[in-house]
């Protein structure tokens, strides 16, 4: 007997989200789904809309139509499923408060407001410290850690939520080569345990070997779906065309490419 394989569970879908700011749409008609299980790339040049799509999708901005549904259901319902790492420059790095305590933030959802962190929330709020490599830091206030260390503290406490679907708006930014690939390791090893995982990214260099899916984004969705059936030069001339500055980086990769099918 043939066993038919069961389709993957949508873990996000868009439904046709439009989003202004002042009047001035930033997101126009977004519609696409997402299958779970799978490592996603945002990419997009800076002002695409990449942390507004997140922001909406959490609940922190209000879209003027549309909505978001996480494995078929409302945000209100799935809450506790998702994670956030925000981008850097929207934290507050002053605020006063240490790596442990940051990242037991992480586990308020699962705690509930008047519940003490019981022994398996602190393991858990160590066992993440360990694996971001801050353990030496974990007393340490976050103003006093290093740009990488603090965004490695943010993942930490988005991983301490054992959620379903993590959001991650640019966690490798400044941070160093050895942090990226712990950051990576992590996002593969979510991933084998069925986890989502959209990533925020600029570095068009690594979407082919780090990601399954890519969300392609200028305003309106350029593409959406498997890196590779629709990450290609005319995708990334329509998401970067006018972006001057990037578009060093497309011709490298269209070169690249293109040499690549010279070379099969
Ligand atoms: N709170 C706000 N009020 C008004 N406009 C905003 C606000 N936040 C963002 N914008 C504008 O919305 C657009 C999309 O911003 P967004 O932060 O989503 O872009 P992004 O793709 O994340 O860019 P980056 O790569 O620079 O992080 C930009 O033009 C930005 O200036
Ligand atoms: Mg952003």
């Amino acid at each position: 007997m043939t066993h038919l394989k069961e389709p993957r569970e949508n873990a996000l879908h868009i439904h046709h989200l439009t989003v202004n700011y002042d009047q001035t749409p930033v997101l126009w008609d977004i519609d696409c789904s997402i299958p779970s299980g799978n490592i996603v790339g945002i990419i997009g040049p800076n002002g695409a809309g990449k942390s507004t799509l997140i922001k909406t999708a959490l609940g922190l901005v209000q879209p003027i139509s549309g909505k978001t549904t996480f494995f078929g259901k409302s945000l209100e319902e799935s809450r506790r499923r998702i994670a956030y790492v925000p981008q850097r420059e929207s934290v507050d790095w002053d605020f006063p408060i240490t790596v442990k305590n940051l990242v037991m933030m992480g586990r308020y959802g699962t705690l509930g407001l008047f519940r003490w962190p019981k022994q398996a929330d602190h393991a858990a709020v160590n066992h993440y410290i360990e694996a971001m490599g801050l353990t030496p830091y974990a007393d340490r206030q976050i103003n006093q850690l290093s740009g990488g260390q603090q965004q490695r503290a943010f993942i930490a406490r988005a991983l301490v939520q054992e959620a379903d679907i993590y959001f991650m708006d640019e966690p490798f930014a400044g941070v160093d080569m050895g942090t990226e690939k712990a950051i990576m390791d992590m996002l593969h090893h979510l991933k084998s345990h069925g986890k989502t995982v959209f990533v925020v990214h600029h570095d068009l260099n690594t979407v082919e070997t780090s990601f399954d899916w890519i969300l392609m984004l200028n305003l309106r969705l350029i593409a959406c779906g498997p890196v590779v059936e629709v990450f290609n030069t005319d995708t990334l001339m329509m998401t970067y065309g006018k972006t001057y500055a990037l578009l060093d980086d497309v011709l490298k990769i269209s070169q690249a490419r293109s040499q690549g099918i010279k070379n099969r």
